[in-house]
């Protein structure tokens, strides 16, 4: 738990020590595997081209790109990059109880942010994907995660986040793009999305990351509304966790969570389905304040 309570990255900290930089991407020509890295590269950037409803290669996920919330391939700092993947997995993750791999986690994304399902693992789109992350990562020890790994995690409210201020937010930051019912707006080629859905039937569902609050409001204050950097939010702390309240109490698709969590202890403060080993509600659970839960695990 101790991983969310506090911003695991403090931006100050990022600006005097380095941020982690992806490897220059005209180096990858110097890889053997060239061909197969940059086949991984496409598939993050343009999933749906290839493997959306009407991807090219399968039809197995819902129209959204790995990039959408991986930004610029899943090199941004702060924009769910992907440089601590090589050097973490295999490991144990609480979720399953079990030993992933990379391709185990990819295929959870797939099953849950991209509502679809999992890619075979031995196949050629995995196997480019796995190598894309693997190159991405070659010059970060084993064990490692550099700054700017992954998301920011907002500091915490002492209330409940509230939908209905988040609603006021996102009428005026966000709809623009995304829509007044979260749907996104499809490109003129329909086969992916200019501006990708955030609820509806065609978003991510409630067994993924982004459904909890603490890694939605940790992914829009450091990028949204697009342009936003971790150098530069558009977004105070309050809005970012009153946002992710708003979308995530909206209709999305749902998942069969009940194999999720073994251990049921091991749930983050901020998964909102019980049972729970504390006496909080789902609601408080959803949405804080979550200082009291943290207190209790501890
Ligand atoms: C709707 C948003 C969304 C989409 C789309 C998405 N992901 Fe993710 N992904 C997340 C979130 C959130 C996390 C967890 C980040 C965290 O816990 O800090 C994550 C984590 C991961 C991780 C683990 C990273 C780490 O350092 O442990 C991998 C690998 C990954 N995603 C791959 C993919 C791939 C490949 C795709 C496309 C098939 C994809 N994701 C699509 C939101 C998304
Ligand atoms: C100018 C258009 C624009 C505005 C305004 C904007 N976004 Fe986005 N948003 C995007 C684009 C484009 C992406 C996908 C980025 C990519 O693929 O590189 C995105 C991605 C996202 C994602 C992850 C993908 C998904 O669909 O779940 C979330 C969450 C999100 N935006 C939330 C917000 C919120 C909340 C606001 C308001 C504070 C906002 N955005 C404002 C354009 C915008």
């Amino acid at each position: 738990m101790a991983k969310v309570e506090t911003p695991k990255e403090d931006f100050r900290l990022i600006k005097e020590e380095g941020i982690w930089q992806a490897p220059d991407w005209a180096s990858v020509e110097l890889a053997p595997n060239a061909a197969q890295i940059r086949y991984g590269r496409e598939l993050v950037a343009h999933t749906s081209e290839y493997l959306g409803p009407k991807g090219k290669v399968l039809q197995i996920s819902n129209g959204m790109n790995c990039q959408n919330c991986h930004l610029e391939a899943g090199t941004a700092p702060l924009g769910n990059n992907f440089s601590g993947v090589a050097a973490n997995y295999p490991k144990v993750r609480s979720r399953s109880g079990l030993t992933e791999g990379i391709p185990k986690r990819i295929n959870d994304c797939f099953e849950r942010s991209l509502n679809g399902q999992g890619l075979d693992p031995e196949g050629k789109e995995m196997k480019a994907m796995v190598a894309y992350m693997q190159w991405l990562g070659k010059d970060v020890p084993k064990g490692e995660r550099p700054l700017g790994v992954g998301l920011y995690s907002v500091p915490l409210l002492e209330r409940p986040a509230d939908p209905i201020r988040g609603k006021a937010v996102y009428d005026m930051q966000c709809f623009s793009c995304h829509g007044t019912e979260g749907q996104g707006l499809k490109a003129a080629s329909g086969t992916a999305y200019l501006y990708p859905p955030l609820w509806g039937p065609d978003s991510y569902n409630n067994g993924a990351g982004l459904f909890r609050l603490s890694k939605f409001s940790g992914y829009v204050k450091a990028n949204m509304p697009l342009g936003a950097t971790y150098e530069r939010p558009l977004l105070s702390d309050v809005e970012a966790w009153d946002l992710a309240a708003y979308v995530n109490s909206q209709s999305r698709p749902a998942k069969d969570l009940s194999e999720d969590w073994p251990d049921f202890s091991k749930k983050p403060m901020d998964h909102p389905f019980g049972p729970y080993s504390d006496d909080f509600s789902e609601e408080e659970h959803k949405y804080g304040p979550f200082q009291p839960i943290l207190a209790v695990k501890q």
